[in-house]
């Protein structure tokens, strides 16, 4: 990895992802990307939209290149982001969806189910999905363009 693929991430858990989030936060400072924390910043009970919007809102502020939502099953947190217009929220259990949802989907946030998704395979998911780049295929955007136009 070169400099020019350090990424500046914002993350964000509910308590029944925040275990994981906490390790997520380490792995990524470790090789070197930026990391901007939006909570929980303990395990009591949170509302996951409220992490969702926060997280979301640096994407669309610029703040941040891409976002990582950790929930339980990482279902709340993909429906909660998917709601924002400039967000495409993909959840994903295996590297191969995190990479397709890069390069076929443009995805700017993945959601990870805390308690569903074991912490190695997590960590790897995180990898495939910040290394993969968007294709810029003209059947992939047409596609981008449709989601997009579905309000
Ligand atoms: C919280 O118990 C749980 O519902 C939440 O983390 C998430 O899995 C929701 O989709």
């Amino acid at each position: 990895m070169t400099m020019g693929d350090l990424k500046r991430i914002s993350l964000g858990s509910d308590h029944g992802g925040f275990e994981l989030k906490e390790l997520i936060s380490s792995h990524l400072k470790e090789i070197g990307h930026e990391v901007l924390d939006r909570g929980c910043f303990d395990p009591g009970p949170v509302d996951y939209p409220d992490v969702a919007a926060l997280v979301c809102s640096d994407l669309l502020s610029f703040t941040a290149d891409l976002g990582i939502l950790v929930c339980g099953t990482g279902i709340g947190m993909c429906n909660a982001a998917s709601r924002l217009d400039g967000i495409v929220a993909a959840l994903c259990t295996n590297e191969y969806m995190a990479r397709m949802a890069r390069m076929h989907n443009d995805a700017n946030v993945l959601c990870l189910g805390g308690r569903v998704t074991g912490t190695d395979l997590a960590l790897s998911i995180i990898d495939e999905f910040i290394e993969a780049i968007p294709l810029q295929d003209d059947r992939y955007l047409r596609r981008r363009d449709k989601v997009r136009g579905m309000g």
